[in-house]
C-alpha cells in the first residue's frame, strides 16, 4: 500500500486524504492513482542511500510531472528512447541530469544525446562504438562526452527469464567473461571525443535476493580498478512485494549491501557507486482503481469478476505470470472469502488481472476494485488493445487529487489516422 493509505472506520480506503470511491467517480475508471509523498520519499531515500548520481529508470513510469518530481528530489533520470528523452526535456530536465541508455540506439537518439551533451551515454555494443566514432570524426572541437560501458557480468539473478539481463545469453552489453568488455573499453579509449568514466551493468528486474548484486559487484570491481575508472553503476532491479506474503529489501538496505561489497572489493572513496532503480521508486506508490461490471458464477468451476480495464492497463500478469492482490475500495479491511478470477474486458482468456483472487462475499456490480502496487510498468506498458483509450494518471497529496495525464479519448486514437 502507498505510505499515505488509510482505512476509515467504515472500511473506505483513502490515499493522502482522498477517498478512492470519490476519486473513481470524479476521474472515471480505470485510473492509476499515485501517492505523491510516497514517490518523493522513495526518491529521497535513493539519494540518501546512493548519493546524487543515483538515477530513476523512467521506463517504469514517466510523464512530465514525474520527471519534474524526480529532479526536484535530486535524482538523475535514465532514458532509453527518443520518447523518454523528449518527455524529460519537455518537463525541463537539464541534460546534465540525463543518462542515455538503449541496446539499439538509433542514429537520431545518439545524435540527440551528443548534441545535448547528456550526463552519460551508456554504450552497449561495438556497432554503437563505430557509430559514435563516425559521428564524432568530423565534429568540431567539443567537450569530451562522458560515457559508461554497459557490461554483462555473467550472473543469473533469480527472476523471470524475460527480465533477466546479467547472464551471458543476452542482447545487452559487453560480456566480461568473453573479453568483449576489455575490447570495448579499448575501442572507446581510442576515440578522442569520448571519455570513459565508468562501468554500467543491470542484472535484471524484480530481484529479491541481494546476493545477486553482491556477485555483480565482485565481477565489476576488478574492471573498475584495472582501468582506473571512477564510476560503478549497478543498474536497477530491486524487487518489491506485490503479494501479502512477499517481503522485499528497502533501497537503503540494498545500498548498504552494495557499499559493503565495494569496500571489501577494495573500491575506495574515489569511485562513485550508484544504482538506477525504477520499480523500487514507483511500484508501491501507485495503485489502479477499476469498476466491477460483470460477475459470473460458473458452478463447480470458478467465479469471474470482470472489470473495465485489463491487459491494456496491466499486461504484467499475462506477460510474466505476475500476481496481484485485489480488494474493494469501500471495504478495504473486509474479510475476503469469495474466491474469484479478476479479469478485464479484452477479447481473450489471457486477459487476467488476478488469477486467484479473493474479494468480499458481497462484491457487486459498480464496486470500485483496487489492485495495489501497479505504479511500475503499468501505465508505462499500457496499450490501446481493442482500441481502448488509455487510463489517466492521478497524483494525490494533502487531500487533493489532480490528473497529471488525462484519460485518452477515442478522438485521440482517431487523430493518428488521415
Ligand atoms: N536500468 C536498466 C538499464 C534497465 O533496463 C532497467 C529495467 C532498470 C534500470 C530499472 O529496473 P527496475 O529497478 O525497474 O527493476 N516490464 C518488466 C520490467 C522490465 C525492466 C526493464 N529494465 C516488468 O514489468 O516486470
Amino acid at each position: 500500500m502507498p505510505e499515505n493509505a488509510r482505512i476509515a472506520q467504515d472500511g473506505r480506503l483513502s490515499i493522502a486524504g482522498v477517498d478512492l470511491c470519490e476519486l473513481a467517480d470524479a476521474f472515471g475508471t480505470p485510473v492509476f492513482v499515485y501517492d505523491e509523498e510516497h514517490l518523493r520519499a522513495r526518491c529521497k531515500e535513493a539519494v540518501e542511500a546512493f548519493g546524487p548520481c543515483v538515477a530513476y529508470a523512467t521506463k517504469a513510469f514517466l510523464c512530465k510531472e514525474m520527471a519534474r518530481l524526480v529532479v526536484e528530489e535530486g535524482m538523475v533520470l535514465d532514458v532509453s528512447t527518443m520518447g523518454e528523452l523528449a518527455v524529460a526535456r519537455a518537463a525541463g530536465v537539464p541534460p546534465e541530469r540525463l543518462v542515455m541508455h538503449g541496446n539499439n540506439k538509433s542514429q537520431g537518439e545518439l545524435e540527440a544525446a551528443l548534441e545535448l551533451s547528456v550526463r552519460r551515454i551508456a554504450i552497449d555494443s561495438f556497432d554503437e562504438i563505430d557509430r559514435l566514432r563516425e559521428m564524432l570524426a568530423n565534429g568540431t572541437s567539443r567537450e569530451r562526452q562522458p560515457v559508461l560501458i554497459r557490461v554483462t557480468p555473467g550472473i543469473e539473478a533469480h527472476t523471470h527469464a524475460y527480465v533477466m539481463t546479467g547472464n551471458e545469453d543476452t542482447k545487452f552489453g559487453f560480456s566480461v567473461a568473453s573479453g568483449a568488455a576489455e575490447e570495448g573499453i579499448e575501442a572507446i579509449a581510442a576515440i578522442p571525443s569520448l571519455k570513459l568514466v565508468g562501468i554500467h551493468a543491470h542484472i535484471g528486474s524484480q530481484i529479491f535476493d541481494l546476493d545477486a548484486f553482491v556477485r555483480e559487484v565482485e565481477v565489476l570491481a576488478p574492471l573498475i580498478q584495472s582501468h582506473g575508472l571512477s564510476e560503478l553503476c549497478i543498474g536497477g532491479g530491486l524487487g518489491v512485494a506485490y503479494l501479502n506474503d512477499e517481503r522485499a529489501a528497502s533501497i537503503t538496505a540494498w545500498a548498504r549491501e552494495v557499499r559493503a561489497t565495494c569496500k571489501a572489493a577494495g573500491l575506495g572513496k574515489g569511485v562513485s557507486v550508484y544504482a538506477e532503480p525504477g520499480r523500487a521508486i514507483v511500484a508501491t506508490a501507485g495503485l489502479t482503481c477499476y469498476r466491477v461490471g460483470t460477475i459470473k458464477r460458473l458452478t463447480a468451476i470458478r467465479n469471474y469478476v470482470a472489470v473495465d480495464g485489463g491487459m491494456s492497463d496491466n499486461p504484467r500478469p499475462v506477460l510474466y505470470g505476475a500476481g496481484y492482490e485485489a480488494f474493494l475500495a469501500r471495504a478495504a479491511d473486509a474479510q475476503r472469502t469469495f474466491d474469484c478470477r479478476v479479469v478485464g474486458k479484452h477479447c481473450e482468456s489471457g486477459d487476467v488481472i488476478v488469477a486467484e483472487g479473493r474479494l468480499p462475499q458481497d462484491v457487486a456490480i459498480g464496486d470500485v476494485l483496487v489492485t495495489p502496487v501497479t505504479g511500475a510498468y503499468g501505465y508505462a506498458m499500457a496499450s490501446n488493445y481493442n482500441r481502448v483509450p488509455r487510463a489517466p494518471v492521478v497524483f494525490v497529496r494533502d487531500g487533493k487529487a489532480r490528473a497529471v495525464v488525462r484519460r485518452e479519448t477515442v478522438e485521440d486514437l482517431l487523430h493518428l489516422e488521415p
